[in-house]
């Protein structure tokens, strides 16, 4: 089996750090969300993958992931010239893909469930059954016995925003629909697929959505409808869409409940750590206190500050005199007299400071928070509270 991650698009939800950097590339845990994906796979055994890259950040994306030996994997290029579509991805990965069975996954999702159960039952299921079609009794329809597709589902609060699924009176799967206005169920499609190289007819088959993109749910439909086999089932476990913020911290914060207990960096006397905390080799802690879960990557100094629960520091930042929580700060980040950022998402290389005094901040208000999503290189100056 092989494997396909998608990696191009324009991440406009992520803006401002899209505007310099790959969603795919936004760190979760001190770690891209992409590596997420190739984790996921090499744990499957799956460690032929391809990866499609747009002209934009491809090349950022291939300086971090290399040529895959880091993680026990052989890695693919493909270069998608414009989004068009996750379709139209398989369109472009052909040559790659040949006749193979393989995953998709969407490299903006992270799942806590992992790939090996998922890819052993729709290994497990095709070979049970003989590759023949048989005639579906009262519809006259020929259906294929063989499953061709494998796909997760899972309930979601606002179905509109996802691919979502359609059943009849009888609870079989019918058909699909890409972000309904109106949906008719409140199972969402998680981005990560199995297929067989039936799906290659149906990308072929399919035309380009009001969005104007190639549908992978339209290629899926398209197997429902001419008869292909689609099994699916219910995702279990937590899985997020890490494209806009909010999901995003809400990643950080799930990864983070896993990570163990890794002090290596200095901490002087005058600092105290509670609860489960990684600090790089090369991190210090001075006169500072972090309430885990957290992470502080290497050559990142935490001076006189407060890091509360959930927070991911990349590495070679600095944070001076200021408390933070709940927050992704990525790399080469300066904080300084700062108090109370939450819920914030940083770029790389910004510096937050503290210019003139807010005229409507008292000093020492405790109940002032600041929630910042601010991309690279930005300069922000607060009112000190
Ligand atoms: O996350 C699950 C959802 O993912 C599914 O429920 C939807 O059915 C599916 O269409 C998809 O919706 P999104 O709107 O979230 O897809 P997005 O545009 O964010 O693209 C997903 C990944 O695929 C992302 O890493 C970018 C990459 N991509 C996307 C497109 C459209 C490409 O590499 N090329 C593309 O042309």
């Amino acid at each position: 089996m092989k494997g396909l991650i998608l990696s191009g698009g324009s991440g406009t939800r992520l803006r401002p750090i899209t505007h310099t950097r790959a969603k795919q590339l936004v760190p979760v845990a001190n770690r891209p969300v992409l590596f997420y994906a190739i984790d996921a796979m090499a744990l499957a055994g799956i460690t032929d993958i391809g990866i499609v890259i747009s002209p934009v950040t491809g090349s950022e994306i291939q300086a971090a992931v290399g040529n895959g030996s880091s993680f026990g994997v052989s890695i693919s290029w493909i270069t998608q010239d414009k989004p068009k579509g996750i379709a139209h991805c398989l369109l472009i990965s052909r040559d790659f893909l040949d006749d193979d069975p393989f995953v998709l996954y969407l490299g903006d999702n992270i799942l806590q469930q992992g790939l090996q159960g998922f890819v052993k039952r729709f290994e497990a299921s095709r070979a049970g059954y003989p590759t023949g079609w048989r005639e579906n009794r009262p519809t006259g329809q020929q259906i294929q016995q063989r499953p061709a597709a494998r796909i997760l589902f899972t309930t979601v609060s606002d179905p509109r925003l996802f691919g979502v699924a359609e059943f009849d009176d009888q609870g079989r799967l019918v058909g699909l629909v890409e972000k309904p206005a109106d949906p008719p169920s409140s199972l969402a499609l998680v981005g990560v697929y199995l297929f067989d190289r039936s799906i290659h007819s149906a990308v072929a088959s399919v035309r380009p959505s009001k969005r104007g993109e190639l549908e992978i749910t339209d290629a899926i439909e398209w197997l429902i409808d001419n008869g292909y086999r689609v099994d699916h089932e219910i995702l279990k476990g937590w899985w997020i869409d890490t494209g806009k913020k909010d999901p995003l911290l809400e990643c950080n914060r799930l990864v983070l409940d896993t990570i163990a207990d890794d002090v290596q960096g200095k901490v002087d006397t005058t600092s105290r750590i509670t609860g489960r905390v990684a600090l790089h080799a090369d991190a210090e802690l001075v006169d500072s206190v972090i309430e885990g879960p957290a992470v502080v990557g290497a050559g990142t100094r935490i001076v006189d500050s407060h890091i509360r629960p959930y927070v991911s520091v990349a590495e070679h930042c600095e944070i001076t005199s200021s408390s933070v929580g709940n927050s992704v700060i990525m790399a080469g980040t300066k904080i300084v007299d700062t108090k109370h950022i939450v819920d914030s998402l940083i770029g790389r290389h910004a510096h937050i400071g503290c210019g003139v005094r807010n005229a409507g901040a008292e000093a020492g208000d405790t109940n002032l928070v600041v929630r910042l999503m601010i991309g690279d290189q930005c300069q922000v100056e607060l009112g000190s509270s």
